[in-house]
């Protein structure tokens, strides 16, 4: 038997409340005893995103809610500043191009936060751009971008909209979308959510619903004005994903009684445990500047196949860590701490990397130096 320890950035694990929760008979979603299910969970996901707009919560991944927030707010010919720092950069602009949109790229050198300043510069060269589209945490590199700052510079253009993929910020780090003037914010369940993939949450501002308006972007499944009215009825368009609504308000529960700032306050512990961690063992954090708070990226010594590792780690202890993607790949592991993750998954985690290193005869790796600084820091923060 190998006892399983799920440290990817997403899916992420799940708390039994939520599991059991979920387990209970299928409910049908037009049923008067579903309706104040969702909405519970309306209402408890505006609290989350920190906003009076409304949270749409579509039968998706989160690149479903990326999708239909490029095909919602703008129109085939319609110009977007993508902000292309990683992977999922690179998605926003491949979602722009399928639909039309034309996305115009500010490429950021990979392991770097975006510098405000050049989106400021970009809007003023050319105030037609009709949106911003970025990530709040980049995922593939494990860097986070200054969402705040840009927000403030996107509120200034009357005509353009803010479109956040917080797919891995939303209950991780503080992110008030109402505060800061987030237009467009989405995040997916399986990440800071604690649940299973399937659930897109994506909260619009009065400014992207008059978008939407005039979007002549083919749509269907992802049709937001037509979610938006059902879910003045406590219904979504197509059949409501039931199991993980149920689920969601569960989690949210937990999160509630957690509280934000102190959900914010164990990333931040679980994150700077973690790279202490990787520190101590003399490796390398991927991220240069601004590391997300979801998760580490450790660049890995010469010769250490990052691959190999990973599948080490998971087929002999059963740890799955995620390893780099496209570019990064072999380069770097990636090792989660956003939602259901607690002092002991980063032991276990570190554990398992420096066991995993030994055994890959990278001799420079003393056993429990990492696991001994990350206990510094979890007893003591
Ligand atoms: C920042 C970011 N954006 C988008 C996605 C894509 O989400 P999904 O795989 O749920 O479609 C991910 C998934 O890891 C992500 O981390």
């Amino acid at each position: 038997m190998i006892k399983k320890f799920l440290l990817a950035p997403g899916p992420t694990p799940v708390p039994p409340e939520a599991l059991t929760a979920m387990a209970m008979p299928i409910i049908h979603h037009r049923s008067p005893e579903f309706m104040p299910i969702l909405e519970e969970a309306k209402n408890n996901l505006k609290w989350l995103f920190q906003t009076k707009n409304d949270v749409l919560i579509l039968a998706s991944t989160g690149t479903g809610g990326m999708v239909g927030s490029v095909t919602n707010f703008l129109s085939p010919g319609d110009k977007a500043l993508v902000i292309r720092g990683g992977k999922f950069g690179e998605r926003w602009s491949e979602i722009c191009e399928a639909y039309g949109v034309v996305p115009i790229n500010i490429d950021v050198e990979w392991g770097y936060a975006v510098k405000p300043e050049l989106v400021e510069k970009a809007l003023k060269k050319d105030p037609s751009i009709k949106a911003v589209l970025m990530q709040a945490s980049e995922t593939s590199t494990a860097v986070a971008h200054d969402t705040e700052a840009i927000a403030k510079i996107v509120k200034k253009c009357k005509n353009t909209i803010l479109v956040v993929d917080a797919i891995t910020a939303m209950g991780v780090f503080d992110l008030p979308v109402d505060k800061w003037g987030v237009d467009v914010c989405i995040t997916g369940s399986q990440k800071a959510m604690m649940l299973p993939p399937g659930l897109a949450f994506v909260s619009v501002s009065d400014k992207a619903w008059k978008m939407a308006e005039t979007s002549k972007c083919s749509k269907f499944y992802f049709n937001f004005p037509k979610e938006r009215k059902n879910l003045e009825k406590n219904q979504t368009n197509f059949t409501t994903a039931t199991s993980l609504v149920v689920g969601l308000n569960t989690v949210l529960r937990m999160m509630k009684a957690e509280g934000l700032e102190n959900i914010y306050k164990r990333h931040i512990r679980l994150a700077t445990a973690t790279k202490a961690a990787a520190k101590a063992l003399g490796l390398k954090l991927y991220a240069k500047q601004n590391p997300s708070l979801a998760l580490t990226a450790i660049q890995l010594p010469e010769g250490i196949d990052g691959g190999a590792l990973t599948k080490l780690l998971r087929d002999k202890y059963g740890v799955t860590v995620a390893g780099g993607q496209a570019q990064l790949k072999g380069k770097i592991i990636r090792i989660a701490h956003l939602g259901y993750f607690d002092t002991f998954d980063i032991v276990v985690g570190i554990a398992a990397v420096e066991m995993g290193l030994k055994e890959m005869g990278y001799e420079k790796i003393k056993l429990g130096k990492g696991v001994a600084a990350a206990q510094e820091i979890l007893m003591n923060m």
